[in-house]
């Protein structure tokens, strides 16, 4: 059964550890997820894009296969079907969907029309039972080619937003989505803190999870960071075994094509990916 994800991440906060948030796209990264978290005994969340939504053929198609997987692979750890960056429309989308979790994403608004956004959709999701992620200081990564430095929240306004009653809040603390550029300046700790301070008890977000060194990982989550987000990694781990895979031309084995066993190897990589975070986020056994 999918759960909401406010309890998985207040006992995160509690117990100085975080929750990882992995992106799906297909049936294979989906199961590959659900199977590591269940074997490694810990609670999860499955992040969609509004990209992933529409190529997976829509939320109900992707809340419908999870809640499936959930059922037929037995899985017993929390689980959180949650919508990553939505807009306003997309929310509303995925709350009819059966997701049991939310993110809006309001950070590039003016403060008052996030504030205001947001706030109607947390008398939804509290009504529904369901989790809410919001987001100030907009996280930065690739656009055409260049890539954005990530912008540092405004501490007042994640107090503004955080008290509303969100379930979680992603500040921007010079994260990006993506590769981290050469010359990037590391996570800023000065602003984590100041939001930490400010916000109270609340589970804070690091997104752009990949390639953050471990030692910025673990003070994030000594300031109260309880859910990061894995995406990009994915992708690179699943693109080189299956590059590897066709390139040891072992997808033509004269028997014809047979794209589960193409698909095996990078389902593979995920699995180790997934248990890699896992283990530095601290998440193993607290299912
Ligand atoms: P990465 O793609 O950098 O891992 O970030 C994922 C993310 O933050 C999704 O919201």
């Amino acid at each position: 059964m999918l759960v909401s994800a406010k309890e998985m991440l207040e006992k995160a906060r509690d117990g100085k550890y975080a929750v990882g948030q992995f992106n799906i796209n297909n049936l294979e990264w989906t199961k590959a997820i659900l199977l590591t978290a269940e074997e490694l005994k810990s609670p999860v969340i499955l992040g969609v894009s509004e990209g992933a939504g529409k190529y997976m053929t829509g939320y109900k198609t992707v809340a419908a296969m999870v809640s499936a997987m959930i059922e037929e692979l037995k899985i017993t750890v929390p689980v959180a079907l949650h919508l990553d960056h939505g807009s306003y429309e997309g929310c509303y989308k995925c709350i009819e969907a059966g997701f049991s979790s939310i993110m809006f994403d309001g950070s590039h608004y003016p403060i008052e029309e996030n504030v205001e956004k947001t706030k109607e959709l947390v008398a939804v999701c509290a009504e529904k039972g369901l989790s809410l992620e919001a987001e100030v200081g907009s996280i930065g990564g690739e656009e055409d080619g260049v890539v954005g430095m990530g912008e540092c929240a405004d501490p007042n306004e994640c107090k503004m937003i955080a008290d509303l009653g969100v379930t979680m809040l992603a500040a921007g603390i010079g994260n990006i989505h993506g590769k981290y550029p050469e010359n990037w300046a590391g996570l800023s700790f000065e602003t984590l803190e100041a939001v930490n301070n400010a916000v109270g008890n609340m589970p804070l977000v690091l997104h752009g999870g990949t390639g953050i060194p471990a030692d910025m990982i673990k003070k994030a989550i000594s300031l109260g960071v309880a859910k990061i987000n894995v995406n990009t990694e994915c992708q690179l781990s699943f693109a080189a075994a299956t590059r590897e895979y066709i390139e040891a031309g072992k997808d033509q084995q004269g028997k014809g094509f047979d794209p589960r066993k193409l698909l095996a190897p990078g389902t593979e990589a995920i699995k180790a990916t997934v248990k890699e975070k896992m283990e530095l986020f601290g998440s193993i056994g607290k299912a």
